[in-house]
């Protein structure tokens, strides 16, 4: 079976092709390369074995993805093309609104032309917005604090009612809470363009001595030790949740929602810690404020993906670090180096 995979040379994307390909599902990357490299395909053919099938496309330009879904003949599309910057979605809105929702509505309405009827989207954790319970479970409200957040929200509704009206339709939307880690060949992993903004890789471009310190932002929330706290999970466990959701639902109907979590939370400390472990080396920090828009404390209830995919990861915190620092040390400066 083929399906196809928008964004599928990214970072979540590329590690979920290599679970389908595990799994005998034939997976067709899509991708415009924004935001990836043209050798994720040279890394995933050594550690596969395979060279997966590339089309250079955007999912904004409808008739190239239209030819695409003829051409592979897909049965599904696992649905990871996006921009996902969050504070870039605050200033320049409308290109996020373009791309993640104009995007993703032009495919769902070739998907239907086409009978294209299963899709597999990365919804994230942030459709919660500020928690009003922990752990989170599905059930708990669904709204957005930035215009990032709100294009996941959108392109959920979306699937919700194409669900709906549609009754061969079928939409799992997956939030995921903190990916992490890298292929544990140290061939694949994440590698953002300038400084980053998320924390794992700040710490892990730290620990290689790319940047100077890790600035943990605010030491007086709430939590433990006053340092935020996330559910970490490893990009393995995730890629692995994908292939679960879909071969639960692949003969369903109807919109499906799953968090994708570990149900554990780690503080920025706890992080930095098991990531000097992992490098052998002490890694410079220093306290700085609050960054605007934190929230203290997130992990999920990933009860509803353990009862009904059978699915729960499986990685720990020491597999997250060590991975990434192989991941980071073959490539201090990412595949394009
Ligand atoms: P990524 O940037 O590494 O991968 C996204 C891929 O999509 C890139 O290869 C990029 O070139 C491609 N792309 C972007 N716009 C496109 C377009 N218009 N047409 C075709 N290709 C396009 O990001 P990632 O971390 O792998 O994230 C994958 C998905 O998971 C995204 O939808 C993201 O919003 C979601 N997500 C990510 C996180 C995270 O922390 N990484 C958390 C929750 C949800
Ligand atoms: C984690 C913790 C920071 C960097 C973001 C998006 C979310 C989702 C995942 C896509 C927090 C602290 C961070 C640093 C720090 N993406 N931190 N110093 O904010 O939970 O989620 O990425 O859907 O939408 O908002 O992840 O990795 O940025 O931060 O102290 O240099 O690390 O304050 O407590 P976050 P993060």
């Amino acid at each position: 079976m083929k399906v196809l995979v928008t964004g599928g040379m990214g970072y979540i994307g590329s590690h979920t092709c290599i679970a389908l390909h595990e799994a005998g599902i034939t997976p067709v990357i899509y991708d415009n390369l924004s935001n990836a490299s043209a050798r994720v395909l040279d890394q995933l053919e050594k550690i596969t074995g395979t060279r997966f099938e590339f089309i250079l496309g955007d999912i904004q330009d409808e008739q190239q993805f239209k030819l695409a879904l003829k051409h592979t003949k897909a049965e599904a599309v696992f649905h990871f093309a996006a921009l996902k910057a969050v504070g870039e979605s605050t200033e320049q809105p409308l290109r996020y609104y373009q791309n993640n929702v104009s995007g993703t509505l032009s495919m769902l309405q070739n998907m239907q032309d086409e009978g294209v009827n299963h899709i597999i989207f990365s919804s994230s954790a942030t459709v919660y917005g500020e928690p009003d319970y922990l752990p989170i479970d599905e059930k708990h409200p669904i709204r957005a604090t930035n215009p990032y957040g709100w294009t996941k929200v959108m392109v959920e509704q979306a699937m919700q009612d194409v669900c709906n009206a549609n009754s061969q339709f079928m939409g799992i939307a997956l939030r995921y809470f903190n990916p992490v880690g890298a292929h544990p060949s140290g061939l694949l992993g994440e590698s953002p363009n300038g400084i980053p903004n998320n924390l794992m890789p700040f710490i892990a471009q730290t620990a290689v001595g790319k940047r100077d310190v890790v600035n943990i932002f605010g030491d007086d929330y709430d939590t433990e030790d006053g340092t935020g706290v996330r559910d970490y999970i490893h990009v393995l466990d995730l890629a692995k949740g994908h292939v679960a959701a879909f071969m639960q639902h692949k003969t369903d109907t109807a919109f499906h929602a799953y968090n994708l979590g570990t149900g554990q939370g780690y503080s920025v400390l706890d992080m930095i810690k098991a990531f000097s472990a992992s490098a052998n080396k002490d890694i410079p920090y220093k306290i700085a404020p609050r960054r605007a828009g934190d929230i203290a404390c997130n992990y999920a209830d990933a009860t509803k993906a353990q009862n009904t995919l059978n699915w729960h990861a499986e990685l720990t915190l020491s597999d997250m670090t060590n991975d990434t620092w192989r991941w980071q040390t073959n490539y201090p400066s990412g595949l394009e180096s």
